[in-house]
């Protein structure tokens, strides 16, 4: 069976490679679900595993399997499964248990262990196959009117993994009710949290360089938000313009921006930090005294997510389900760029890093029939 791989620590090492058949019973207990890959997408992690910034092979390896991102049809589940039959349609959840008490009570997704095990990025192969096994515990069915957005089933766990934390941490106020947000960035992470954010009743900016992006922002007011360049609208005059915003959620990727959101909350404000930078980069000129002051003065918080568990996969999908119904037909208008099968890893990573007008690069494995 063929599959996508890298050699972690080699920059541009993306290559198809074979791997034996997974096996049903490989899983203990009879908890074991074989599934047909239909659809894996990519991001920004997968470019950085392939220029060597990040991502470990398992134990033994010298290579990782890519895929973090998977939409696929169970083929067949093992006796003790309930929840998945043969022909339903699943994603499957990236982190898997380390040793701490938050891994035993299924909160992978905020291990206290520093080693952290997630497929197709960290000590643990990925989905970039024809077909894999996993625990159904780590399986979430994906309703069959959302067929045409499981692929995105992950991006949305994230997302609404780090909408759910700002609102659960923000209960230290006893009274919240943000009505202004600024979502920074919009690629996939962007673009769906501006729709979660909007389906919780925000006022939504959602910023980015580019100017007339065409695309992403008739996405973002399809979902009734406002798309700013800050190429013509720098963050400073935003907020002379609208306010400081209650909630910032922080997706460009680059850490420069995560820390210049800091200067921008509002009092009592909540900033969620997603963006995962594999580089080494540092800041130089940070006005760190009056960010300090300013921070504790107006007791703001500063909240990284990382990551979803299956409860925040139920959430995504839920999240895009009511999206259909409140903004039909947009959030579709995502997967801009499908591939066929994984044979050509160079255009897919050429996609993946080179073409600017694409928001969602993803991979056709099996078609849907
Ligand atoms: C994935 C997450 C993962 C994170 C850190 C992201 O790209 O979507 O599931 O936890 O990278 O490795
Ligand atoms: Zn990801």
């Amino acid at each position: 069976m063929k599959a996508l791989a890298v050699r972690p620590g080699i920059p541009g090492s993306v290559h198809l490679t074979d791997v034996a058949e997974p096996e049903l019973n490989s899983v203990p207990d009879n908890r074991g679900v074989l599934v047909e890959t239909i659809q894996v997408g990519l991001d920004a992690t997968d470019a950085e595993i392939n220029a060597a910034l990040y991502g470990r092979a398992p134990a033994g390896d010298d290579h990782l399997i890519l895929g973090h991102e998977v939409f696929g049809r169970v083929l067949a589940v093992g006796a003790a499964v309930t929840h998945l039959k043969s022909g339903d349609f699943c994603t499957c959840t990236v982190r898997r248990p380390g040793p701490t008490l938050y891994d035993q009570i299924g909160r992978n997704d905020i291990t206290s262990h520093e080693t952290y095990f997630e497929r197709g990025i960290n000590l643990l192969h990925g989905f970039m196959t024809q077909r894999f096994v996993d625990d159904a515990e780590f399986m979430v069915k994906v309703p069959v009117g959302l067929v045409h957005l499981g692929v995105l089933s992950e991006p949305a766990s994230v997302c609404a993994k780090a909408v759910e934390q700002a609102y659960l941490a923000q209960q230290r106020l006893q009274i919240w009710e943000p009505k202004l947000a600024f979502v920074m960035g919009a690629g996939q992470i962007g673009l769906l949290t501006t729709m979660m954010l909007r389906l919780r009743g925000l006022e939504v900016y959602t910023l980015a360089r580019t100017e007339n992006p065409g695309l992403k922002e008739e996405i973002i007011r399809g979902y009734g938000g406002h798309y700013i360049s800050t190429k013509t609208m720098p963050l400073e005059d935003l907020v002379r313009k609208v306010g400081k915003p209650d909630l910032i959620v922080e997706a460009t990727g680059a850490s420069r921006i995560a820390f210049a959101a800091m200067e921008h909350l509002n009092l009592n404000g909540a900033l969620v930090w997603t963006s995962v930078t594999g580089g080494q980069k540092t800041l130089s000129d940070f006005p760190a005294d009056r960010v300090n002051l300013e921070w504790v003065l107006g007791n703001k918080l500063l909240l990284g997510s990382v990551n979803g568990n299956r409860h925040h996969f139920a959430q995504g999908l839920a999240d895009l389900a009511s999206a259909e119904m409140m903004f039909p037909g947009v959030t579709a208008r995502i997967l801009t760029t499908p591939i066929d099968g994984f044979d050509d890893p160079g255009q897919l990573m050429h996609e993946l890093t080179e073409n600017q007008s694409a928001i969602k690069v993803y991979v056709n494995v099996k078609k849907l029939s």
